[in-house]
């Protein structure tokens, strides 16, 4: 089945709590919330308050995507405040399986993530023990930025990996991603599309919709 996680960091956070419910209602499946610590990327989004206050509300399934250095310290925390899964860079922690087995442990999905210039075949050791496999589709660290073309065969390389070994791993998408472009990475193999700009630019209802008519 396909999945569209609109993430928030395109929000406006003075709506937040409405435009939460707003792509909930319109049959989005997951919540993208984009957790970012100002050295594995430039830029500082938000954290643990803002998750823990926001699952007060809501039972969508929390799909955090953790883009901070030694992912460890932090992981099981994010699990305690709401994540049902957590999804860390291989490029930040020296150790994965110890990430993994912490996320694990906390009880919540795990989801494993490269960036545009990680080879997917860094992936190999792990693959058979996460939930999910996330293919950046932009530099992280903001949103709005174009879809990287050379990272659709990455999409296909993943699914591959994952095929060959008879797993049954989701393979998502971040960045850049649009109701243009979306049949591109849906062919290319990803299942969980996330999407910012494009679903919070007004109007959000019917952009969840548009994206949820191609994604059948
Ligand atoms: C970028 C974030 C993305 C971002 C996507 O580092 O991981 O989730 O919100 O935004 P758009 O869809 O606008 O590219
Ligand atoms: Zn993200």
């Amino acid at each position: 089945m396909n999945i569209l996680s609109p993430s928030i960091l395109a929000a406006d956070f003075w709506k937040l709590g409405e435009q939460i419910k707003e792509v909930e209602e319109a049959g989005a499946q997951y919540l993208h919330i984009d957790v970012m610590d100002g050295r594995f990327v430039p830029s500082i989004s938000f954290g643990m308050p803002i998750i823990a206050s926001i699952r007060k509300q809501t039972d969508i399934f929390f799909d955090v995507h953790i883009m901070i250095e030694e992912p460890e310290r932090y992981a099981a925390e994010f699990v305690k405040c709401g994540a049902d899964m957590v999804t860390f860079h291989i490029e930040a922690t020296k150790d994965a399986n110890k990430v993994i087995q912490c996320i694990r442990d906390a009880g919540a999905k795990v989801g494993i993530s490269i960036k545009p210039g990680t080879p997917v075949e860094v992936l190999e050791p792990y693959i058979d023990k996460v939930d999910m496999v996330l293919v950046m589709t932009v530099e992280p660290g903001f949103g709005g930025q174009k879809y990287m073309d050379i990272c659709t065969e990455k999409i296909c390389k993943t699914r591959s990996m994952i095929q060959e070994r008879g797993l049954n791993v989701d393979v998502q998408v971040d960045g850049g991603i649009t109701v243009d472009n979306v049949h591109v990475v849906l062919e290319a193999g990803a299942n969980v599309v996330v999407a910012g700009s494009a679903v919070f630019k007004e109007p959000i209802t019917e952009n969840v919709k548009r994206f949820l008519e191609i994604m059948v």
